[in-house]
C-alpha cells in the first residue's frame, strides 16, 4: 500500500482529483469505481472545476457507483442517483449510457445486483477505484461480519451505517432503508487500481485498523492489504492512529 498524508482534507480532495485527472488523460476510455458519502464531496467539487477548465475530459469515460439503496423509488433524495446527479453527474461530460448505478426500485433485487456484477465485466472491469471507509471499517455496503460475499448481492446495512446515512432522510434513521445493493468485495479487489480516501479524527481508529491490523471479515477494508496497486490517501487527522 502506497500511503500518502496530506495537510487539509481539501488537499486530499486535491491529490485524488490529480490521480483521475492524470488516469483519464492516459486512457481516456477508463472504467471508475465511484463512491458516495461526505468524503469524496471535495473531490467531486474538484473534479467538476477542472471539467470547467478543460482539464479533464470525461467524453469516453465510464462510471459505475459502488452501491445504491434497496426500496427507494427512482429520483428519491436518499438515492445514491440523487447524491451523484447532484455532486458530479449533472455537471460534468459523461454520458448518460455510460453511467452506472444498482436500481434503487428494481423489484427483484436480487437480479439487479447480478445485472449489475455483469455490466462490470461486460465493460471491462473497474481500472480505478475510489474509495471511502465507514467509520465500522466497511467500504461499500460490504458490513463487518463472520463472513463476506464476492459479488454485487443485497446486503443488510448495519445500524452504524443507517445511522450514517440518515441526513438525507430528514436526519431520521428508521426511514434509511435496511438493505443495499453493493459491488462485493470480490468485484472491489479485482479494479486495478484502488484509491481509498479518508478524512478527519473519527476515521482515525478504523483507518489504522484497516492499514495495520490484521486482514479480517470484521474490517472489510483490511482486505485491501492484499491488493497489488493500492493508493491511501488522508489527512494528517485520519492518519494519526498509524504507527508508521
Ligand atoms: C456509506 C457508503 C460507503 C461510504 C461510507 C463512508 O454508507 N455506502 O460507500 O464510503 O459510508 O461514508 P462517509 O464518507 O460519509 O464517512
Amino acid at each position: 500500500m502506497h500511503v500518502v498524508v496530506q495537510k487539509s482534507a481539501e488537499a486530499v480532495a486535491r491529490a485524488v482529483a490529480d490521480i483521475l485527472v492524470e488516469a483519464v488523460a492516459r486512457q481516456p476510455a477508463l472504467v471508475l469505481g465511484l463512491p458516495t458519502g461526505r468524503t469524496p464531496i471535495g473531490l467531486y467539487r474538484e473534479l467538476v472545476a477542472r471539467h470547467r477548465d478543460r482539464r479533464i475530459d470525461f467524453g469516453q469515460v465510464t462510471a459505475f457507483n459502488i452501491d445504491e439503496f434497496v426500496g427507494l423509488p427512482s429520483g428519491h433524495p436518499g438515492t445514491y442517483a440523487v447524491y451523484m446527479a447532484h455532486h458530479l453527474y449533472r455537471h460534468v461530460n459523461l454520458s448518460p449510457k455510460r453511467i452506472h448505478l444498482p436500481a434503487s426500485d428494481a423489484r427483484d433485487p436480487r437480479k439487479e445486483a447480478q445485472r449489475y456484477e455483469g455490466a462490470i465485466r461486460a465493460a471491462g472491469g473497474i481500472d480505478l477505484l475510489v474509495l471511502g471507509i465507514g467509520s465500522n471499517g466497511h467500504i461499500g455496503f460490504n458490513e463487518p461480519g463472520a463472513s463476506l460475499v464476492a459479488d454485487t448481492h443485497v446486503a443488510r446495512l448495519a445500524p452504524a451505517t443507517r445511522r450514517s446515512n440518515a441526513d438525507a432522510f430528514g436526519g431520521d434513521v428508521r426511514r434509511v432503508p435496511g438493505q443495499g445493493i453493493t459491488m462485493g468485495t470480490g468485484t472491489l479487489l479485482r479494479a486495478r487500481h484502488v484509491v481509498l480516501m479518508a478524512m478527519g479524527n473519527q476515521k482515525a481508529n478504523v483507518v489504522a485498523r484497516a492499514l495495520e491490523g490484521p486482514i479480517t471479515t470484521k474490517v472489510p477494508a483490511s482486505l485491501l492489504q492484499a491488493h497489488p496497486n493500492v493508493t491511501v490517501v488522508l489527512d494528517r487527522a485520519a492518519a494519526a492512529k498509524l504507527s508508521t
